[in-house]
């Protein structure tokens, strides 16, 4: 079931736009991913209450910014005030949550191409694939498309409802009895795993399917190259340094 043949994505992605070496989900994120060469990054992307497209892991502020309580229960306006950079260090103080449409400038900017995780706010799951779908497909015209991805089946159904054309990969966290009928029902063109859940045969099994695989976090370089050796399509790495983006293992 090969679903899109041209696969134009690198084999080294940045996690949270620079993996370790900044705060997650920021725009210094990526352009330290971009400053160490990375021509891909993943992201994480939820809904404001008014339905802005911003990134944030958590459903939660508390953990990457000064902010408290559940974001996507929050205005824009009062989500704009945040400092999301003075957790990881000073030298980020005051670096905001930033809006995907800066993100998309950011990636013409740098020509970097994007993994949008949609990790919508609980029971926000369908709203949040249309309007990320919908989102990503103005926002990067004229770019590489983006890559979407989810937990949710159904922020994944969503976006393909919205935007049919636009690559889907479902993620696993834990190994999914049902992953065959899945991805076909969502016409999802990667897998994408923790890579505590593979080994060579899973990995020969899930290419027989004509899929793509993506696994994270991988951050130790020589389990990298163990799993590029058994066939799968990327990494998505914390440790941005060691794990260049001319790494092949
Ligand atoms: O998309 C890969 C990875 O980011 C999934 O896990 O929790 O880091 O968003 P998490
Ligand atoms: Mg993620």
């Amino acid at each position: 079931m090969l679903l899109m043949n041209h696969w134009p994505y690198p084999t080294i992605v940045a996690h949270r736009g620079g993996g370790k070496l900044a705060p997650e989900n920021t725009l210094a994120a990526i352009d330290t991913g971009a400053r160490y060469g990375h021509t891909m990054f993943e992201c994480d992307a939820k809904l404001s209450r008014d339905g802005e497209i911003f990134l944030l892991h958590d459903d939660t502020l508390e953990r990457t910014s000064n902010g408290w309580g559940i974001a996507g229960e929050l205005p824009w306006a009062q989500l704009a005030q945040v400092d999301a950079g003075s957790w990881f260090s000073r030298a980020f103080a005051g670096e905001p949550l930033p809006l995907l449409r800066q993100v998309a400038e950011r990636c013409r900017q740098h020509h970097m191409m994007i993994n949008i995780e949609i990790k919508p706010t609980t029971g926000e799951e369908s709203r949040t694939g249309t309007e990320v779908a919908l989102a990503a497909r103005e926002l990067w015209a004229g770019m590489t498309p983006p890559l979407l991805s989810s937990f949710s089946p159904e922020s994944l159904a969503a976006a393909q409802q919205a935007v049919p054309a636009l690559p889907r990969g479902l993620l696993m966290d834990e190994w999914r009895r049902d992953w065959r009928e899945l991805v076909q029902q969502l016409g999802c063109v990667s897998i994408h795993l923790n890579h505590r859940l593979l080994d060579a045969g899973r990995v020969a099994e899930l290419k027989a399917q004509g899929l793509r695989i993506l696994v994270y976090t991988v951050n130790r370089p020589q389990r990298a190259a163990q799993l590029l050796g058994w066939g799968v399509d990327c990494i998505c790495t914390d440790r941005i340094d060691e794990i260049g983006p001319d790494f092949r293992g």
